[in-house]
Parts: structure tokens; C-alpha cells; sequence
């Protein structure tokens, strides 16, 4: 029960390794590897226990800062597509956080209850941290990862806004360097980086029927090529007549930055999750906004760092 799942979730977490708290009011907590926040951390450690998976349940599964939003309106509007015309569409009055929850954060506490109105859902957690019940069922995973230098930047802007907005006193804006020194080293929310990425890739690698790998910068570069790939995968294909008609075409454009951030939910200083509001996931959504914040050296260090983990696996970033 409620009670238990409290008493053994902060007994087990005052055993785990704490980190830094990125100027937040709760540290990072190092769990299997990975550096999380209790709050979200009480989430997966429930969704292992109890989520059941179902054969048809679509995973978004990514690193924060990577285009998880994003990735969220388009899923959600190619599967829905014949459910609503343009004038209707739930994205044009809900934030895509509203319209896809976080598996850690929405549906695990303690109920083994699904009420998905779409079969998708999000979540953050490593490949390895996942719910054993998503890889037995054999559901589709769909991961999004991006420049590790343009997450940092963004999440480091995430951090700092959230810190500003919170009525907490204690919070303290972190500063760009030491956030940057702790991401190298791996303690950042759901870091270290490079093992999130590597974990799902190497998943998809062995797995590429139910694991499809996305790269932040492909899908700008060529979106409506990856959203017909990304229909096409999750079991929801355009027909040849939705071509015709350029369905896709709409799609991508109904979710791009431009659309998505000027509607008046996505402008909202509405609380999401109490301290999130949802202008904060739309910041400037450019690739290689990093020159702007980091030097030339740190972006050298961290590339080098990112080549050392990933060299050998196939995949580059
Ligand atoms: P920036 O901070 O670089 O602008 P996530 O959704 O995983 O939290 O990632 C947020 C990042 O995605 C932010 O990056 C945000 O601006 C960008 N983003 C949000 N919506 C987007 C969209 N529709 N298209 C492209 N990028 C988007």
C-alpha cells in the first residue's frame, strides 16, 4: 500500500550515493547508475514494481532537453489524426505534456490503474531502469537524443527558470560553469548523458524493429521525412491518399516550434507539475544555439568527452 511504498522508498533512498542539487531544494540521487531527483525517482521505483506494459503501447522515451515536447505533438497527432479536424485538435488548448504523461510521474504512484486515452507514453528513465513489463511486451520505443552541448545549454535554461519561478528561498540559480563541470562528470538529472544514449541505442541496435533512434537535429533538418518514418513504425502509416493530401506535411506543421509556441496553453505561466510552466519548454528551438553559451574550449572538452564514450559503438553525436 501507499504507506509501505512511502516507508521503503525513503529507507531505500537514504542508502543511495547523494549528489549535487543544480541550486535546486532536493538533491540528485544516484540510482542504477543514473543521477535523479527523489520526486522523480519515487516514480520509476513504483513504475518497476507495478506499470504493466501493453503489447500496443507506444514509449517516448528520451533525455530531458532533447525534444521530448516535440516528440509528444507529433506522436500524438499522427495517432489521432482522423479523431480531430484542425479546429478541434486537443494540442490547440492542452500543452503535448497534458495530452502524453510522464510514465515516472502520471501513472505509476501507486496504482496499477491505466486510463491512457492514446497508447503513448513518456518518460525519461534510462533504457537499463526501465519497467521489466515494456521490454517483455515487446511495445514500441521510440528515443530521441540531440548535441549533447545544445541539451546542456537548454538544460541549464531550464534549470535557472525553474529556480527563479520557484517561491522556494533557498533555490539558487546554479552558475553556467559549474553546471557545465557537473554535466562533464555525468551528475546532471538522468545523466550521465552519454550512458542514457548509449543504453537505447545499443537497445535498438540489437532490437531495430521495436526501438527506433532519432536524432534531434535529423528531424529538423528532414521532419516530414521522419514523421512518415515515424508513423510508418509506431503501426499508424499514412495511406496513399493521406499523401495526396499532405497530411504529413500539416502535421509538422501544426508541431513546429513557431506554431506550437506562439498558441496561448504554450504562453500559459500555468503550473505544470507546480513548478513547470509550460512557456518553459519553449525556449528557442534552433540547433547549435550552444555558441552562444559555451566556449570553444568547453565545447571541445565535452566533445571529447562524448567521442571517448561512444567510440567503438557506432553511433556518433
Ligand atoms: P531549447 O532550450 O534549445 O530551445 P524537451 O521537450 O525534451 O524538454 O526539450 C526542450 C527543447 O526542445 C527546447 O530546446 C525547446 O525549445 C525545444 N522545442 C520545444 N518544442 C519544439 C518544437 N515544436 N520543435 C523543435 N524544438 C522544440
Amino acid at each position: 500500500n501507499e504507506d509501505e511504498f512511502e516507508r521503503s522508498f525513503k529507507e531505500m533512498l537514504s542508502t543511495l550515493p547523494k549528489g549535487n542539487s543544480w541550486g535546486n531544494f532536493e538533491n540528485l540521487f544516484q540510482y542504477q547508475g543514473f543521477w535523479l531527483y527523489p520526486t522523480y525517482l519515487k516514480g520509476v521505483v513504483s513504475a518497476q514494481q507495478q506499470f504493466q506494459a501493453q503489447p500496443s503501447d507506444i514509449m517516448l522515451c528520451s533525455f530531458p532537453k532533447t525534444g521530448t515536447t516535440w516528440l509528444k505533438s507529433l506522436i500524438f497527432s499522427i495517432i489521432t489524426r482522423t479523431s480531430f479536424d484542425d479546429s478541434t485538435c486537443p494540442l490547440l488548448s492542452k500543452s503535448p505534456h497534458d495530452v502524453v504523461p510522464f510514465m515516472e510521474l502520471h501513472h505509476a504512484h501507486f496504482s496499477t490503474h491505466r486510463d491512457l486515452g492514446i497508447p503513448v507514453l513518456a518518460t525519461h528513465a534510462p533504457y537499463s531502469s526501465l519497467p521489466r513489463s515494456i521490454i517483455d511486451s515487446g511495445c514500441r520505443i521510440v528515443y530521441i537524443c540531440r548535441d549533447p552541448k545544445d541539451s546542456f545549454v537548454s538544460l541549464y535554461h531550464f534549470k535557472v527558470q525553474i529556480i527563479r519561478t520557484s517561491k522556494n528561498t533557498q533555490a539558487q540559480p546554479i552558475d553556467l560553469n559549474e553546471a557545465f563541470e557537473l554535466f562533464c562528470e555525468g551528475e546532471n538529472i538522468y545523466g550521465p548523458y552519454c550512458d542514457h544514449v548509449l543504453g537505447y541505442w545499443k537497445a535498438s541496435v540489437e532490437h531495430p524493429d521495436k526501438i527506433m533512434f532519432l536524432k534531434y537535429e535529423e528531424m529538423k533538418d528532414e521532419t516530414v521525412l521522419y514523421v512518415n518514418k515515424l508513423a510508418e513504425f509506431i503501426g499508424y502509416p499514412f495511406s496513399l491518399e493521406e499523401h495526396k493530401k499532405g497530411v504529413a506535411e500539416k502535421i509538422v506543421k501544426k508541431c513546429s516550434f513557431e506554431n506550437l509556441s506562439n498558441l496561448e496553453v504554450n504562453k500559459s505561466e500555468k503550473d505544470y507539475r507546480k513548478v513547470i510552466q509550460n512557456k518553459m519548454f519553449f525556449r528557442k528551438g534552433k540547433v547549435g544555439d550552444w555558441k552562444n553559451y559555451l566556449t570553444p574550449e568547453m565545447a571541445a572538452r565535452l566533445d571529447q568527452i562524448i567521442q571517448q564514450k561512444l567510440s567503438g559503438s557506432g553511433l556518433s553525436l
